[in-house]
């Protein structure tokens, strides 16, 4: 399979008042056409800096350094702000932990969807209300009569991922990246949303870079496996390579870790 995103050096500094942070220091990270890379390493190695440069939504206190990032042959750090707005959400798009602190509080489920649906599309309201409920049954919401009408906070938690999950999804983008999405749930929960996750990118075909510290959902997962240590990519290998002969020092205390409390 080819790649769908290539990152090449990429570097990101966070330049603070009295010192300059190097988050991430020359990643190169492939993800291909359909997979599911799993982006894993310990909390601070870079990993949500590195997703969010893919389409440049760091604060404004960190500056991309050097790096391209080529989206089919279309090297996104060299893309203006207006074409790469036009980029996010509907080629790329994010799911992300605690999706109650992106949906907004005073708009219903229904509202927030419909402008989903139509921030890259000129559909009329008919129409985007039928594609608001088609979204709901994708993502296997029972009663999307009664959630259209509800706001973020009468849902669940497993609920909201659900919904936010379904605005991503709303213009089928090619590369759905998840950072933690489901580190805020219960393991039921978490087993559910995983399922879903696989299940939707079997039947729309997106490319999945899936973000964790947990290499138990790595393990259950991906296709793929890059660990991240200190900025930088360290090890990538298949899911059963890399559980079976890890090469890397940090990659074996990963999983050294995980041993210890059975999760593998
Ligand atoms: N807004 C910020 N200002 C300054 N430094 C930051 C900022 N955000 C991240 N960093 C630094 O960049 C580095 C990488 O952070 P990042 O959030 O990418 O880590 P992570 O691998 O996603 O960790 P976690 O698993 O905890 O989410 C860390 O050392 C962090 O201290
Ligand atoms: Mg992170």
């Amino acid at each position: 399979m080819g790649n769908l995103l290539e990152i090449r050096n990429l570097k990101v500094n966070f330049n603070l008042d009295d010192q300059v942070i190097t988050a991430v220091d020359g990643v190169d990270l492939d993800v291909r056409e359909g997979e599911v890379l799993v982006l894993a390493g310990e909390s601070g190695s870079g990993k949500t800096v590195t997703a969010l440069s893919i389409t440049r939504l760091l604060p404004r206190t960190a500056e991309i350094v050097s790096g391209s990032v080529m989206l089919r042959g279309k090297d996104l750090a060299r893309l203006s702000e207006d074409s790469l707005a036009a980029i996010r959400g509907k080629e790329i798009a994010y799911i992300f932990q605690e999706p109650s602190s992106f949906l907004n509080p005073v708009y219903t489920i229904g509202n927030q969807l419909l402008e989903a649906i139509t921030l890259h599309h000129g559909k009329d309201k008919e129409e985007a209300l039928k594609e608001a409920r088609e979204l709901l049954a994708l993502v296997k919401i029972r009663e999307p009569e009664r959630v259209l009408l509800d706001y973020p906070h009468q849902l669940s938690g497993g609920m909201n991922q659900r919904v936010f999950l379904a605005m991503a999804l709303a213009c089928r983008p090619k590369l759905l990246i998840a950072d933690e999405p489901t580190t805020s749930l219960d393991v039921t929960v978490e087993a559910q949303i995983l399922q879903l996750l696989m299940e939707l990118k079997m039947r729309l075909g997106f490319s999945l870079l899936f973000i964790t510290h947990n290499l138990s959902i790595a393990r259950r997962i991906a296709d793929r496996v890059s660990v991240m240590y200190k900025g930088e990519v360290v090890e990538e290998a298949l899911t059963e390579d890399i559980f079976k002969a890890p090469k890397h020092s940090h990659t074996r205390e990963l999983i050294r870790a995980y041993e210890k409390i059975g999760r593998l």
